[in-house]
């Protein structure tokens, strides 16, 4: 089933916010929800941005207007939807994952719970490059059935916008096939999806000893089918001892902005290799891991207004033990992010609101901390700062009502969903009404 597109931001920015649509005198919304309280996560708001007993009105996919239910402006909604006290928050964001690849490798845990390291499986041939095996025989509908059923239970627990990775394909058939797949998978489920194209994932068995020649396949005909097609927002790398070089990344970004693609970058997961200063030098969305990120780096990444994307699934399932430098991000005012990394090797995490919870226990993020990762800094990590990640007039209206007493709870409950009812674009999607 096709869902309608939202009405595009341009257009929306073109409206007056703040009175909702008027037929003859009177306001008039779509919907109105009332009877809760608003974690709204705004820049700048204290304890979530939390207003209690809230109204949001919302009109053509919009919320037009927010704020204590006492001052909501007089006005008829065509729709009321009353909710109990509960707690509503942004529709959750998932700004990394590598959502869609075939098969699994839980081989690989249990060689790596029986002493060999993630780089060791790497470098043996198996990793990333047994997922590409996968992935390239896979047909597009398997691809895409597998991948669904993971999206499905990210979006049940209240994801309405995520980022989906290429680079298990690593050639140009398959990594369209990725990204086609991606492209179906945002037509048949209510869900947002930004596409990104990770040719600089691993280096192809064909390519061994020539990853200057693959790393110039990437940044030239690959990017250009890829590009052309209109299959990718945005472009990443994976730089590291096990990936490619700072030179190889710098060649591809290059390639990508000349394409007006932004970039962001797998970065000092392993080892410190400057990853953070380089994605700042590029302007990068994101940098992403970061356990090795150093104070240049970060320093870097505050000018260049990088957010930092947290991956404690990652760390967790590869039993890491050099924590991201969170205290430095703080004292640098670096936007930090929390996300899934859903792949196969190294975080088969379906579930964002269990990161949240790692993110805390494991990173020492607050609670408040950890639910703007996925809210207001992951859409800023997706460059949709604009439309998404905050509840606020403007703003599309994409929302999770939450069966919980207090906001923290989104990132305590470990197993099982407290999420109600999933919203998104005004219409409810997913959970009860
Ligand atoms: O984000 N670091 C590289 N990419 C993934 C792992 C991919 C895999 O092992 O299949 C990550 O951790
Ligand atoms: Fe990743």
């Amino acid at each position: 089933m096709a869902w309608p597109n939202l009405m595009p931001a341009q257009a929306a920015r073109g409206k007056t916010y703040g009175l909702g649509g008027k037929e003859g005198n009177l306001i008039v919304w779509d919907t109105l929800w009332l009877e809760a309280n608003a974690a709204t996560m705004a820049a700048g708001g204290k304890d979530y941005g939390a207003i209690f007993d809230v109204a949001i009105a919302v009109k053509d996919g919009r919320i037009t207007w927010i704020g204590p239910r006492a001052e909501l402006p007089h006005g008829e909604a065509k729709a009321t939807h009353r909710l109990g006290g509960r707690w509503i928050t942004p529709g959750l964001v998932d700004c990394h994952t590598h959502l869609v690849f075939a098969g699994d490798r839980a081989g690989e845990f249990e060689q790596r719970l029986k002493g060999a390291t993630y780089a060791q499986i790497a470098r043996a041939g198996g990793g990333i490059r047994a997922t590409v095996a996968n992935t390239r025989a896979a047909s597009e509908e398997q691809l895409l059935l597998e991948s669904e059923t993971r999206l499905r239970a990210l979006m049940a627990e209240g994801v309405t916008t995520i980022e989906i990775k290429s680079g298990y394909g690593l050639d140009v058939v398959n990594e369209r096939k990725m990204l086609r797949v991606a492209r179906q998978l945002a037509r048949r489920n209510p869900v947002t999806v930004k596409t990104t194209f990770l040719g600089a994932h691993a280096l192809p068995q064909e390519y061994d000893g020539r990853q200057d020649e693959y790393a110039r396949l990437v940044a030239g005909p690959m990017l250009e089918t890829i590009a052309q097609e209109g299959l990718a927002d945005a472009v990443d790398a994976f730089m590291e001892t096990i990936g490619f070089t700072a030179s190889q990344t710098e060649m591809v970004f290059a390639a990508a902005q000349g394409r007006g693609l932004p970039v962001k970058l797998h970065a000092d997961q392993l080892s410190d290799s400057d990853g953070a200063a380089l994605a700042a030098r590029f302007g990068a969305l994101s940098a992403d891991h970061l356990e090795y990120a150093n104070e240049d780096g970060i320093r870097a990444m505050a000018a260049a207004g990088t957010v930092a994307v947290l991956l404690p699934g990652a760390f967790y399932f590869l039993r890491e033990t050099k924590l991201p430098p969170v205290e430095a991000f703080r004292r640098h005012e670096v936007k930090m992010a929390v996300a899934s990394d859903i792949n196969p090797g190294s975080s088969p995490a379906r579930s964002l609101l269990l990161m949240l919870n790692m993110a805390c226990t494991l990173f020492g993020l607050t609670p408040a901390e950890a639910l703007a990762g996925v809210t207001r800094n992951a859409a800023a990590a997706l460059g949709l700062a604009d439309d998404l990640g905050a509840l606020e007039a403007g703003k599309l209206a994409d929302f999770v009502v939450w069966d919980i007493n207090h906001p923290a709870e989104v990132s305590y409950w470990i197993g099982g969903s407290p999420a109600r009812t999933i919203v998104r674009g005004g219409i409810v999607v997913g959970g009860v009404q």
